[in-house]
């Protein structure tokens, strides 16, 4: 089993009649882990007990396997980058500026920071705008170096909140691109995010459910589909017959194209009824197979599951 880059204990956080997290334990190990939830459903504010801005009401983190109250946790710190929500850089500074400012906080020796903002800058795509003031950025541009100034230590672990909130699709598509090429180099990414087809677009590893401050569910894809039972069969061609001999007895039939998909917890009998209408109709069945729930299903049918059990948002005595 792989080492837990972020793992928590029963984290909970309280603002006075709000519980904004309950109880959450996560286990964040490599590569990226999309943290997905409503607004209000309490990922800010995990985020920032994350990293050290907001303190627990309850419960504990481990970064790296280390306590972040333990006492070299001053060291973790250089292992993180972190893309706030809502981020307020010296807007009156240069691309360069800023760098150089965040990069003196980790007390990076000169040459070797100049020869790192040439390379952040050529990374988020900002290298024509190194001397321009960030106050004339677009939102865009403002998200890209803030890529680029969480990433000046070069930590192992990023923490992004809402990185793509603002961009529009060109900017969006740029930086999910930037994500999958930071994977590549190793780096670990929590990812929050309340936009379903972002997280599948960047093909995150792992994902968390939050909702109400409360973890509903966490995986792989594969694993919450199969915690979900997989009851969808992917047909093709799309076909009238073929859609009304099913349509008595499964549900949901979604088209797409020449294809579409099912819903129904009885694939033996969805097979045997497609198999006697191609015979009988001679249509040739180009696909016929299980398909997995889209992301904005899994978090669909996670958010519909927990309203039916009972749950308790009181933190834990
Ligand atoms: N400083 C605060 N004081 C009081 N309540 C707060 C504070 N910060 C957050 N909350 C409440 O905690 C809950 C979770 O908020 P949080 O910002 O963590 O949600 P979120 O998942 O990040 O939402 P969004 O998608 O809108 O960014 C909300 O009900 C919010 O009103
Ligand atoms: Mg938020």
């Amino acid at each position: 089993m792989k080492e837990p880059i972020i793992q928590t204990y029963e984290l909970t956080k309280v603002f006075k009649r709000t519980v904004a997290v309950n109880n959450l334990n996560l286990r964040v190990t490599s590569g990226i882990y999309g943290f997905l939830g409503p607004n209000g459903a309490g990922k800010t504010t995990t985020i920032k007990m994350l990293v050290g801005s907001l303190f627990p009401t309850a419960g504990r983190i481990e970064l790296f396997g280390q306590d972040i109250r333990s006492r070299d946790s001053i060291n973790l710190r250089k292992k993180i980058g972190y893309v706030p929500e809502h981020p307020t850089y010296f807007l009156g500074m240069t691309a360069e500026g800023l760098l150089e400012y965040v990069g003196s906080t980790f007390h990076l020796p000169k040459l070797e920071l100049k020869q790192k903002i040439t390379e952040l800058l050529k990374l988020v795509n900002l290298t024509e705008a190194r001397n321009r003031v960030i106050l004339k950025f677009s939102a865009g541009m403002k998200q890209r170096i803030g890529i680029a100034q969480a990433l000046i230590n070069d930590p192992d672990l990023l923490i992004l909140d809402e990185i793509t909130s603002n961009l529009d699709p060109l900017g969006r598509n740029q930086m999910i691109t930037l994500l999958q090429d930071l994977r590549q180099e190793g780096k670990t990414m929590f990812v929050s995010t309340h936009i379903l087809p972002e997280v599948q677009k960047m093909h995150a590893d792992s994902i968390g459910i939050i909702d109400h401050g409360h973890l509903i569910m966490e995986g792989t894809i594969d694993e919450l589909n199969k915690k979900l039972g997989g009851k969808l069969v992917r047909i093709s061609p799309n076909h009238p017959l073929f859609r009304k001999a099913l349509s008595p007895f499964v549900s949901n039939i979604t088209e797409e194209l020449d294809t579409f998909i099912v819903e129904t917890d009885n694939k033996d009998r969805v097979w045997q009824t497609i198999a006697e209408i191609s015979l009988q109709h001679h249509i040739t069945l180009t696909e016929f197979r299980s398909t997995g729930l889209e992301i904005e299903q899994i978090f669909m049918e996670a958010i519909d599951r927990e309203k039916t059990q009972e749950v308790s948002y009181a933190p834990k005595k």
